[in-house]
């Protein structure tokens, strides 16, 4: 006998089968069923000593880029290698299922894309994109592997990730995307964060206050639970599909 499967509540199904606008919000925890660590978890082996919070800044990549850019590059290397886990593909099915869907990802891992989401707000940038540290405005595509951090090609700085490091602004035209798309939606589906960051963490409550139903799906508690309506506690790898199956299910029931 396996674990007790968590009910998917009628009314977030009935909900999602008729919502017009529909945005979900994700974070690590959409991607650790596909190997990828998420933030808050030790890291492990050479990395163990380190905490992101040490390396994904400004400031460390200014006083060590080798450093910093070699702990991206393992990261690269682990994402390379990993593999779109079934709740990446299910979000991938709900843009197709639902018109006015819109993701926002705080994963810099290109996983979703790489599952078929087209429309994705990537909130804290790409793994894979590279730009000038002295802020020319110069990005360029790195050939990996790469184990020191290249020069910029226009003015010779280093480059950096393409990544919204720790102290950083959102770019200003995810961050507009992303609070139009939270204010006009029906539905906000909040998966696999611990919504302790800001300001992605302030979306699920701008959209609660915009009078949208919030859902939340998370192994654990998170403290979004006195905005969240509906919370499923399980892996997102196995309650998305499941949750994706019941919205097409019903929706071609209306159709
Ligand atoms: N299914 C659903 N949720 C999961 C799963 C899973 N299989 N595995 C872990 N989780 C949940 C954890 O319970 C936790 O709430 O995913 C969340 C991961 O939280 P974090 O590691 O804090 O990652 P995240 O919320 O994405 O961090 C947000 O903070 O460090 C910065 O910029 C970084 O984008 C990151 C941001």
């Amino acid at each position: 006998m396996g674990d007790p499967v968590t009910p998917l509540p009628a009314g977030l199904v009935g909900r999602l089968a008729t919502a017009r606008r529909v945005v979900a919000l994700t974070g690590a925890g959409v991607s650790a069923e596909s190997g990828v660590p998420t933030f808050r978890e030790a890291q492990t082996g050479l990395w163990a000593r380190f905490r992101p919070e040490e390396l994904a800044t400004p400031e460390a990549f200014a006083a060590d880029p080798r450093t910093v850019w070699a702990w991206y590059e393992w990261r690269r290397d682990l994402v390379a290698a990993a593999a779109p886990n079934p709740g990446h593909h299910a979000l991938a099915q709900f843009e197709s299922l639902v018109p006015g869907f819109t993701l926002i990802t705080q994963n810099v891992d290109g996983l979703h894309a790489r599952a078929g989401s087209r429309r994705v707000i990537e909130f804290h940038g790409n793994l894979f994109t590279n730009r000038c540290f002295a802020g020319c405005g110069a990005e360029a595509d790195v050939p990996r592997p790469c184990p020191e951090p290249p020069r910029c090609p226009h003015c010779g700085a280093w480059m950096r990730p393409g990544v919204v490091w720790f102290g950083e602004a959102i770019p200003i035209e995810a961050l507009q995307a992303a609070k139009a798309a939270v204010d006009r939606c029906e539905m906000l589906l909040v998966i696999g964060t611990s919504a302790l960051v800001t300001p992605a963490a302030g979306l699920a409550l701008r959209a609660h206050e915009a009078g949208a139903m919030v859902a939340e799906i998370n192994i654990s508690p998170t403290g979004l639970d006195g905005v969240a309506q509906f919370r499923l506690a399980g892996p997102s790898g196995e309650l998305l599909p499941r949750l994706v199956e019941a919205v097409r299910a019903r929706r071609e029931m209306h159709s």
